[in-house]
C-alpha cells in the first residue's frame, strides 16, 4: 500500500478498565471470534509471539497452546490488575511457562533491546484506538518483529473509521510493516502486515 496522504490525527479512546475485564473472556465471545483458529493460522509452533494489549489473555490462551513447549509467548498489557487475571486465569491451565507477562507504559513496550528481531508474530487486536501515539507503537513493533515476521492488527468499526484504519495501516508501512492482507476479523477490520 503506498498513500502521500498525510495520516489525520489519532483519535485517542479510554483505556478498558480492568473491572470489565470478565466480559472479555467468555463462551460467546470464543464462539464469535474462534482464536484457535485464528492461533493456527498466524502462529506456528515453536514460534515467539507477542500478545499488546493481551487483557485476560483471550487470545495469549490461544497462541500459548500452539506454540507448545517450545515456543513462548510475551503477553503485554499497561494494567497490572490485567496480567494478574491471565496469570490466575491461565496458570490452572498449566500454560504460564510458555507465558512471559510484562507491564509496559502507555507510550512504550519498554521491552529490552535483547528482544529486538525475536519475535515471529504481534498481535494487537482492539487495542491500537488506545494507544495514544501508534507510530510510535508501530515502530517499536517493527523493531522487536524478524524480518518477514508476521503483525496482526485488527481494531473495531464503531470506534475506528475505514480512515482511521488506513492512516493506521499508512503509519506501519513508514516504520517498515508492509500490508500484506486486508480482510475483516468477524466484523472488525483487521490487516496482516509483514516486517520488510
Ligand atoms: C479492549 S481491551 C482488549 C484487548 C484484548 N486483545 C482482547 O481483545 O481480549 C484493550 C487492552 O489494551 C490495554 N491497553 C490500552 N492501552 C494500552 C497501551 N498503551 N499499552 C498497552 N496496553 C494497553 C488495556 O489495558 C486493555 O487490557
Amino acid at each position: 500500500m503506498t498513500s502521500s496522504k498525510k495520516p489525520g490525527k489519532h483519535q485517542h479512546h479510554e483505556v478498558f478498565s480492568a473491572s470489565r475485564a470478565g466480559h472479555l473472556d467468555t463462551r460467546l465471545r470464543r464462539f464469535i471470534y474462534r482464536p484457535d483458529r485464528l492461533a493456527e493460522k498466524y502462529v506456528n509452533p515453536g514460534d515467539r509471539v507477542l500478545d499488546f494489549g493481551c487483557c485476560p489473555g483471550f487470545f495469549t490462551r490461544e497462541f500459548a497452546k500452539r506454540v507448545g513447549e517450545n515456543g513462548h509467548v510475551f503477553s503485554v498489557d499497561l494494567q497490572e490488575e490485567m496480567l494478574d487475571i491471565l496469570q490466575k486465569k491461565l496458570g490452572p491451565e498449566g500454560l504460564l511457562p510458555r507465558i512471559t507477562t510484562h507491564r509496559c507504559a502507555p507510550d512504550s513496550l519498554g521491552l529490552p533491546a535483547d528482544l529486538n528481531g525475536t519475535f515471529d508474530t504481534v498481535f494487537a487486536v482492539f487495542v491500537v484506538h488506545e494507544v495514544p501515539d501508534p507510530e510510535r507503537l508501530f515502530r517499536e513493533i517493527s523493531l522487536v518483529l524478524k524480518p518477514g515476521g508476521t503483525f496482526f492488527y485488527s481494531d473495531p468499526p464503531f470506534i475506528v473509521s475505514g480512515g482511521e484504519f488506513r492512516d493506521n495501516l499508512a503509519r506501519a508501512e513508514k516504520v517498515g510493516l508492509r500490508l500484506a492482507e486486508r480482510r475483516f476479523y468477524f466484523v472488525n477490520r483487521a490487516a496482516v502486515l509483514m516486517k520488510v
